[in-house]
């Protein structure tokens, strides 16, 4: 496949698009075509059965998880429960092995921003940048992100970025539901640790499994709700992940975040008391 059309695949699966430029199927020779050029052609060459190229960079992930033999992977509750800082809580869990996503990422997104940012985000997972570099919405839909929060007049690094799970999806599918709980007590320190005054979901998936809502995002977005975290009750403002955004960019989508993410910063602004 030649680059242009890797990376115009590449964008379309960020965006969400899955399949629609497919690998070439690779079909190994018996013999280098050259050889077989100048040889004697006495039966046409055997061909293996066709496969697809597994990327070098994604170790594929067993579809029955084999918890390792080695526990040490992962973290004990209490180590997370003990975690006084986000450093040390990174620290503690960045080897996590605790669900079958663990031996598949390339890095852990454990999440960054202002540690005591009064706006958080919740997305759902690290897609293919996020991988790669370590960190979270670095891709297309963190680009909107970004400019999302500019919109509301405050910077990325003014907020704190996260996810429900630290590691990567295979092919950018939705956690699944013991994915989301092997991972959810990090995300529950991170909060702890933050404090945050509103946390902003991105998507149906922080939603549900952070927050416990399964009706439809269409449906709740814009609405408040409730997330209790280490006893302290946090506002909660659902809206459409920026994927979703990229792929319906429609002026009522694009202002119906708008609005979603202003109703968290007239939150936070609010006079003290009021
Ligand atoms: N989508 C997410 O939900 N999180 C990221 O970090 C990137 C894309």
């Amino acid at each position: 496949m030649d680059s242009s059309l890797r990376a115009w695949r590449d964008t379309l699966e960020d965006l969400g698009v899955m399949g629609f430029v497919r690998e070439p199927l690779v079909q190994t020779m018996a013999q280098p075509p050259d050889a077989a050029a100048t040889q004697p052609s006495v039966a046409p060459p055997a061909r293996q059965p066709a496969s697809r190229p597994v990327p070098r960079s994604i170790a594929p992930v067993p579809t029955t998880y084999v918890p390792p033999s080695d526990p040490s992977g992962c973290p004990p509750p209490e180590s997370v429960a003990a975690a006084a800082s986000l450093a040390e809580l990174h620290r503690a869990i960045q080897g996590c092995l605790a669900c079958p996503l663990g031996p598949g990422r390339l890095k852990f997104v454990f999440g960054e921003g202002d540690p005591h940012a009064r706006l958080m985000f919740v997305g759902e997972g690290p897609g293919r940048d996020e991988d790669s570099q370590g960190r979270p919405f670095v891709g297309k839909a963190g680009e909107l992100l970004d400019k999302m929060i500019g919109a509301i007049g405050l910077t990325r690094g003014q907020t704190y970025i996260a996810n429900v799970v630290k590691c990567r999806p295979p092919d950018n599918r939705t956690p699944t539901a013991d994915e989301a709980r092997a991972c959810l007590g990090y995300l529950h320190r991170q909060i702890e640790l933050i404090q945050p005054a509103v946390i902003v979901t991105l998507g149906a998936t922080p939603l549900r499994e952070l927050v416990g809502v399964s009706e439809g995002i269409t449906r709740v977005r814009g609405q408040w709700r409730r997330v209790k975290v280490g006893g302290r009750e946090i506002p909660v403002m659902p809206t459409f992940h920026p994927a979703y955004v990229l792929r319906q960019y429609t002026q009522d989508v694009r202002r119906a975040v708008w609005q979603d993410l202003k109703a968290a910063k007239d939150w936070i602004d609010r006079p003290a008391g009021s």
